[in-house]
């Protein structure tokens, strides 16, 4: 595969895992997941992790890779790399595994001592990135065998924490997030 074809072949298999964190942003509040509760003197997720944000994040990643799915032809075509389809089980498995690494890290956040909105360079960039295809291997081996190749992945590692920063450090100057990571 050409370089190009593996930058888009990863950012596109990847869009369904990057939306999520940036819908709870937008939608997230209520009841947190922890439900206030503490361990040890420190809360075991805290008031940034809630439901709404959560169920949110993931039901829009379902519905960006179903429609991922229905223009992937025409847009293939255009970019000149032929890309990648969602099966069922990727579709809910890349955004439900960023979430899920995004709750991980800010459990081991919180062990560690860091208040919420605290940043953890890498932790932050990479926990949901991480999340999605380590779920995504576990339910999808096949696709991910031939979709999530070794240069593919690298792209993703790579590129994804320059992205996380952009788009954070944007919904920050946007008033729309309270820190900007
Ligand atoms: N959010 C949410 N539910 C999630 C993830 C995020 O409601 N599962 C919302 C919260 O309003 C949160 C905001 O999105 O404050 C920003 O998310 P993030 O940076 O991940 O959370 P932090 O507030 O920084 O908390 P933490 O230190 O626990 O990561
Ligand atoms: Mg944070």
């Amino acid at each position: 595969m050409d370089p190009v074809a593996v930058v888009v072949t990863g950012l596109w298999a990847m869009l369904p895992a990057y939306l999520p964190n940036n819908v709870a942003v937008l939608v997230g509040g209520g009841q947190p997941i922890d439900a206030g509760r503490s361990w040890r003197g420190r809360r075991l997720l805290g008031d940034g992790k809630t439901w709404r944000g959560t169920a949110g994040g993931i039901m829009v990643g379902v519905v960006l890779a179903a429609g991922l799915n229905a223009i992937r032809g025409p847009v293939g075509t255009v970019v000149g790399v032929e890309l990648p389809g969602f099966p069922p089980a990727v579709t809910v498995a890349l955004p439900t595994g960023a979430m899920l690494g995004d709750l991980l890290a800010s459990g081991a956040k919180r062990r560690l001592g860091r208040e919420r909105g605290a940043s953890v360079p890498v932790l932050d960039q990479l926990d949901f990135v991480i999340g999605a295809l380590v779920l995504t291997v576990v339910v999808a081996p096949e696709w991910s065998g031939t979709v999530l190749s070794l240069p593919v992945v690298v792209t993703i590692l790579a590129l994804t924490p320059i992205l996380h920063v952009g788009t954070n450090v944007l919904a920050y100057a946007l008033g729309m997030k309270g820190v900007p990571w």
